[in-house]
């Protein structure tokens, strides 16, 4: 088994379904509500545990009623919780889902989200040292991620950096960072570009890759695949086609999967097949984690060791 240490976001999701997502001034009717587990970090470390991987979470949530449904489901994924902080002074992170038939958008209210700070790396030092990989996002506090990724690589763990929610990503992360693993829009903001096509996104893609020739860049493109550089040419490995129920969390999924193939020394085209037909999978069921695949799951579409 491999360790795997997430370092991040732990929010209760309140997914509200709806035809459309509202305009601006305008109240519509929706059809559902549900509270759902979530938080970028979370998913992750779930995605990951999910695969068989030993999967320890390092985050806050709040000493109330959702930090706690939040630290009693990761115990029942199988996820060490021992790393995640309750703290009294704040409230656990929400996020409100507006859910349509094909598609979502988010609002996140960080609350304890910001209390995940480096002290909070310092505690749980000896469970970083001892990963094979840390996964991390920007859903906590900059210095935070910048600080754990840093920790990480100068203990030889390998890392991997989720840039979502996209923000500027300062050189010193990107020394840490092994790997990025933006989507398409994420990766406009990174990259301080637009994209009118595919082409324009492959050269950007090529050009940022030889500007930051120690992070492998893999960006997520939906039911378009996920595309990585090689020797200055842009690979892209196909999805399955899959009935797409919910996608909250398919980019979460994939950042869990990424980190089981690249712990477990997969070839790059390998760790991210792997990684896409597991977040393929995930958007087949409702909620951000309720479709995340088991390896055997996986390993019968790929056959993968
Ligand atoms: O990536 C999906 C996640 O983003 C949701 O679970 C929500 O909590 C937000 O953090």
């Amino acid at each position: 088994m491999k360790k795997v240490v997430v370092v991040g976001s732990l929010n209760m999701d309140l997914v509200m379904e709806v035809n459309r997502i509202p305009k601006i001034g305008e109240t519509i009717k929706g059809d559902e509500m549900s509270y759902l587990i979530g938080g970028k970090g979370s998913n992750q470390a779930v995605a990951a545990c999910r695969l068989g991987n030993e999967v320890s979470m390092i985050g806050c949530v709040g000493k109330d009623t959702f930090g706690d449904k939040i630290l009693k489901h990761l115990k029942e994924e199988g996820v060490n919780v021992n790393g995640i902080k309750s703290d009294e002074a704040t409230f656990t992170g929400i996020a409100t889902i507006f859910k349509t038939k094909n598609d979502n958008s988010i609002v996140v209210i960080p609350g304890a989200n910001d209390f995940c700070d480096k002290n909070l790396i310092d505690e749980n030092i000896e469970t970083i040292k001892s990963a094979d990989i840390l996964v991390t996002q920007l859903e906590i506090p900059m210095e935070t991620v910048e600080y754990a990724l840093k920790v990480a690589k100068e203990n030889g763990v390998k890392t991997i950096l989720n840039p979502a929610p996209a923000r500027e990503i300062s050189k010193e992360i990107l020394k840490n960072a092994d790997f990025i693993t933006p989507n398409e829009t994420e990766f406009e903001i990174i990259s301080n570009k637009t994209f009118k096509d595919g082409n324009e996104l492959e050269e950007a893609m090529i050009a940022w890759q030889n500007e930051n020739p120690s992070t492998r860049l893999v960006v997520t493109r939906g039911k378009d695949g996920s595309s990585y550089v090689e020797e200055n040419k842009v690979e892209t490995m196909k999805t399955i086609k899959v009935d797409v129920v919910d996608t909250t969390g398919a980019g979460d999924t994939f950042n869990g999967a990424l980190a089981h193939g690249v712990s477990h020394n997969l070839l790059m085209n390998e760790a991210v097949t792997f990684a896409g037909t597991a977040a393929s999978l995930s958007v087949t069921k409702f909620g951000a984690q309720t479709g995340m695949p088991k390896f055997e799951e996986v390993n019968k579409i790929l056959n993968v060791k």
